[in-house]
């Protein structure tokens, strides 16, 4: 049989070696529990100097709990959260950021792939009643970094869109389910990206780059900390052995890891788009971090499954692939090997 090369999500890979290696360097003796802990402690100052300022971090164990606690704790009750009509928060997370910020709708907005622009986002503010009783007031405006269709904003287009946001009194989140990838397709800083550029929360993303059960939000606002505390009680997101989820977070970000996993990832789907595009396959938007959409017939799509790939095809004629930190050279060459056998 043929052994299938998944390409399906990264979620799909297992855990970075490094962090497993942390979670049994942690499994011995005791330690106080529900985040009163050494390695705890350890992951803020950690937190702090990745962010170059310092900064609040809370554990959670899904990139959804990240995004639905996060926003909440900057969502008034009669808010709105402005987002990309894409938007995993929109679509993808079982309306959980309405439940959690008091029923606050999304507003979702159309753009090319899954970008945010300013003209969109001003055409929201224009067309919204401000200080109308009878509507939502857009509260916070939430950007996803690296996108849903794999591209990366400039820290100059994230600090134009808060920029906007800011001056009708937004605050601004970051669903950086794929931050890493992000940061690394940049080569900026993680701070550039973040509060430098007019975030103030961000949602961390660790699972698809390599942690067990850990993800993560980081903020840069002491009264958003204070309220995330209660928040993240309430919503069962204290875990008592607050060690263990503190390990996989601070050994993903000590040395840099995370970004080397995440490069890794990127350089993956660089290598995979390369030998797609001497084919004739195209990814559309031209994807950046490690996932890339690309407009494929269906029979074709039919024949590279047979041929053993595994993928998800997203509409009639559209298949999303994606990398991670775990595949290899290897895994792309013989994916491509496989396409071009059944285009001949
Ligand atoms: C852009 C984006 N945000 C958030 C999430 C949510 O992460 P999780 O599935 O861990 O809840 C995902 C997961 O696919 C995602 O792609």
């Amino acid at each position: 049989m043929t052994t299938p090369i998944d390409l399906r999500s990264d979620n799909t890979a297992g855990a970075e070696p490094y962090v497993l290696e942390a979670l049994a360097a942690v499994n011995h003796g005791t330690a106080a529990s529900y985040g009163d802990d050494e390695v705890t402690a350890r992951l803020q100052r950690r937190v702090s100097e990745v962010f170059e300022r310092p900064a609040h971090v809370f554990g959670v164990v899904s990139g959804t709990a990240a995004n639905a606690l996060g926003l909440s704790a900057l969502c008034p009750p009669w808010g709105a959260v402005v987002c990309h009509e894409s938007a995993h928060v929109a679509v993808n997370e079982a309306a959980a950021t309405s439940m959690f910020a008091d029923g606050a709708p999304l507003l979702g907005l159309a753009g090319e792939g899954s970008r945010l622009t300013t003209d969109a986002v001003a055409a929201c503010f224009a067309r919204t009643g401000w200080g109308d009783p009878h509507q939502s007031q857009p509260s916070v405006l939430t950007v996803t970094q690296a996108t849903e269709m794999g591209e990366v904003y400039e820290p100059d287009e994230i600090g134009a869109l808060a920029e906007l946001a800011r001056s009708r009194g937004l605050r601004v989140h970051l669903d950086g389910a794929r931050f890493a990838n992000a940061v690394a397709a940049l080569g900026c800083a993680p701070a550039d990206l973040t509060w430098r550029a007019g975030v103030e929360v961000l949602s961390l993303g660790a699972t698809k780059n390599g942690t067990v059960t850990a993800d993560a939000i980081v903020t840069f606002d002491d009264d958003v900390a204070a309220q995330l505390t209660y928040r993240l009680k309430r919503a069962g997101h204290v875990a008592s052995k607050g060690r263990f989820v503190a390990a996989q977070l601070d050994a993903y970000l000590a040395e840099d890891r995370w970004l080397a996993s995440a490069r890794r990832a990127n350089a993956a789907m660089a290598r995979l788009l390369a030998g797609l595009a001497e084919l004739g396959h195209h990814p559309q938007p031209a994807a950046r971090a490690n996932i890339a959409f690309l407009p494929v017939p269906d029979d074709v799509a039919a024949r590279w499954v047979d041929a053993g790939l595994l993928f998800y095809g997203i509409e009639p004629g559209v298949v999303r692939l994606v990398t991670s930190w775990a595949t290899t050279d290897a895994e792309v060459d013989e994916a491509l090997a496989r396409v071009r056998a059944v285009s001949r």
